[in-house]
Order: structure tokens, then C-alpha cells, then sequence
């Protein structure tokens, strides 16, 4: 047994592969877990890849058996919010039943701190269209619940004695690793900016507005969107924050800001120079109109500053990652 290092399951997925660049970077020994279902072994850019399930016990064991872990970050979860409509037990066991596992070896193993990957889909429909972390937690399908059931399985074993942790509740990802090592290569992609650059570079014939005719100021839907590189940073400051013995808490990830739909296409058309093709269509089901993050407490609580807080940067950061896609730069990493 050498030195403390940190578990990151689903590391080799869009968001945990940056985290996992950025503990690399700050010197941390990080070991990913990682079924590689929807991730890419050439996203893991820091440490050790290992490949398994989440949620068996018996490798959790062998791992804990072989090195020593102060942390576990807990990112692994399917998150496609329609399919969590259409199968919801597949969520249910994939993001509740495998967390379970995870927590009953964290616990048995004396794991100090534990960060958990969360959504703003824990609060639904939130009145008004933003949500601070006291809101109601009113999720409105089966992968908002599969997370929230998790967040309490943490809070109770916290009191219980289990790991202290941070909930990060992520309101809408998007951009890539600035340096361009890493990015979202994730398969059949649903999200906005992938979507819209994906159409940009010719991967796909152009890109639906869902819905314009919503209460917002011009229809369409109104989302918080976070630089991917500055939610990874919030997990770096909650892991500093949890070892000089920060208390338990929940933090909403977001710049406390929206951007609209068309908005977000505006700016993927002016940073590619290509005029996408853009199609009206009636709202999609589960869609809230406005979701934005009241994103005061995890500036206060870690000490967070964000730096990319800016639509252009994001938007040109998935971008160039999508053109490397597209010109099968062998840097990039893609689903076959
Ligand atoms: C995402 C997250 C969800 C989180 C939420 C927080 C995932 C899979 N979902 O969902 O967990 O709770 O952010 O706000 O990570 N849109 C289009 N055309 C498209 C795609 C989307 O018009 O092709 C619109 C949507 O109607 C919505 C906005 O763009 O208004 C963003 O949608 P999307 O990128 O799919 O994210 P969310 O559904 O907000």
C-alpha cells in the first residue's frame, strides 16, 4: 500500500475523463472503474484504467484489497433521460443498486470522502425555472429519481458514519478540455451544443429546435450551460474542501445564468462559419422551459471561480473537438 489515491468510476466517460485530467494534473494517483459501455479507454489521460462494472462487488473488493483510497468519486450512470422513461429498472440498477454496492465497499473499507455526480433533474419542474439547493426535489423521470435515491442512500450513511461527501447537482454540460486531449465522443448523443456541433461539421443533416413557443423571450427553452472544464474543477475544489474536513453538503454546478435554444445555435453558426440547418418542432416531452441554477452556495462553500463562463468558449471548444470527429484526427476518439 503506497500512497492515498482516488477511485473515479466512470472515468472514461464525457465528464469524468476531464475530472480525471485535471486530479492528473494537480498530482493526485487516480485509479478509473470504468465498463467502457459509453466511455473510451483513450479518454483516461491520468493513471490507471480498470475495466468492470460499478456495481461488482467482487472487483470492489479487489481493488480496495489493493491500494489504499481516501476518495471516491462516483460518476458512472447512464443519463439519457427518455431512455430512463422507457426502461426504468435499467437505471435503477445501473444508477441506484450499483451506487449501493459502491457505498457498502466505501463504507467497509473506511473511504474518508465521496463526491457524487448528481443533476438539476433531481428538482423537475422547479417554480419560477431556477432552483437553489433548498428547492423541492421533485424529479419527473425514472434517471432524476435513480440519482436523488442515491443522494439520500449518501446523506444516511453519512449520518450513520459513512463518508463525508459533495453532491454536485450539474445543470447543463457542455465544451471540452480546452488543450483539446480530451472530449465528448459520447454515442447518439441527445445534448444541445453536441448536437447542434455535430451538425455544424456535416456528422448529422442539421438540428431541432424542441419547441418554440415557450413563455421565454424568444420561445424556445431557456438552460444553465456549464464549461465542462469548470465542473471538473468543482470536483478538485470539493476534494481539497473534504480534506481540510469540510462538512457534508450539496452544491448546485452552474453559472446562475441561461442561454435560450436559439441562442446556443447562434453561436455554434458563428463560431464554424456554417449556417445550420435548423428545424421547428413541437416540444419534447419532459422538457421543462426554463432551468437555471441559483449558484451562490458552491462559490462560497469551495471557493469556486469559474473561467469559462462564456457561450462563445464553450460552443469553440465542442467544436474543434467535433471537427476532429469529423476529420478522423487520430488525437479524437469516436463511437464506430
Ligand atoms: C440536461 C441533462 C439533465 C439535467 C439538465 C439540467 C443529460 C442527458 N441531461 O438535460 O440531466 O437535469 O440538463 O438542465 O445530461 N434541445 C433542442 N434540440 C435538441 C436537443 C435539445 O431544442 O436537439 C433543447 C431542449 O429542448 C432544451 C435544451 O435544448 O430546451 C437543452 O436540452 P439538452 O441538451 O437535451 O439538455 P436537458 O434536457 O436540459
Amino acid at each position: 500500500m503506497g500512497e492515498k489515491k482516488i477511485l473515479v468510476t466512470g472515468g472514461a466517460g464525457y465528464i469524468g475523463s476531464h475530472v480525471v485530467k485535471l486530479l492528473g494534473d494537480s498530482g493526485e494517483h487516480v485509479v478509473t472503474l470504468d465498463d467502457l459501455s459509453t466511455g473510451f479507454e483513450q479518454a483516461v489521460v491520468a493513471g490507471e484504467l480498470v475495466v468492470g462494472d460499478t456495481g461488482d462487488r467482487v472487483l470492489l473488493d479487489r481493488l480496495f484489497e489493493r491500494d489504499r483510497y481516501d476518495t471516491v468519486m462516483h460518476f458512472a450512470a447512464h443519463t439519457v433521460v427518455p431512455e430512463s422513461v422507457a426502461d426504468p429498472l435499467k437505471y435503477y440498477r445501473n444508477n441506484t443498486s450499483s451506487s449501493r454496492v459502491l457505498l457498502e465497499a466505501a463504507q467497509r473499507y473506511g473511504v474518508e470522502h465521496f463526491v457524487f455526480s448528481s443533476t438539476a433533474a433531481v428538482y423537475g419542474v422547479p417554480e419560477g425555472g431556477r432552483a437553489d439547493e433548498n428547492t423541492r426535489l421533485e424529479p419527473i423521470n425514472p434517471y432524476g429519481t435513480s440519482k436523488l435515491m442515491t443522494e439520500w442512500m449518501l446523506r444516511d450513511l453519512g449520518v450513520a458514519g459513512g463518508p463525508r461527501h459533495v453532491i454536485l447537482r450539474y445543470f447543463n454540460v457542455a465544451g471540452c478540455d480546452p488543450a483539446g486531449a480530451i472530449g465528448q465522443s459520447t454515442p447518439n448523443a441527445t445534448l444541445l451544443v453536441k448536437v447542434a456541433c455535430e451538425a455544424a461539421v456535416g456528422r448529422r443533416a442539421g438540428v431541432s429546435i424542441f419547441g418554440t413557443d415557450y413563455s421565454t423571450p424568444d420561445g424556445t427553452g431557456l438552460r444553465d450551460y456549464i464549461h465542462v472544464s469548470d465542473l471538473a474543477r468543482a470536483h478538485v475544489d470539493a476534494l481539497g474542501y473534504l480534506r481540510r474536513g469540510g462538512e457534508s453538503c450539496t452544491l448546485n454546478c452552474g453559472y446562475g445564468h441561461g442561454y435560450s435554444v436559439r441562442e446556443v445555435l447562434q453561436a455554434v453558426a458563428e463560431a464554424s462559419g456554417e449556417a445550420l440547418n435548423i428545424r421547428e418542432e413541437p416540444r419534447r416531452a419532459g422538457d421543462p422551459p426554463e432551468l437555471i441554477a441559483v449558484a451562490d452556495r458552491i462559490r462560497a462553500t469551495l471557493g469556486w471561480t469559474p473561467r469559462f463562463d462564456d457561450l462563445g468558449e464553450i460552443v469553440r471548444t465542442n467544436l474543434e473537438w467535433e471537427r476532429r470527429i469529423a476529420a478522423r484526427d487520430p488525437r479524437a476518439y469516436w463511437a464506430a
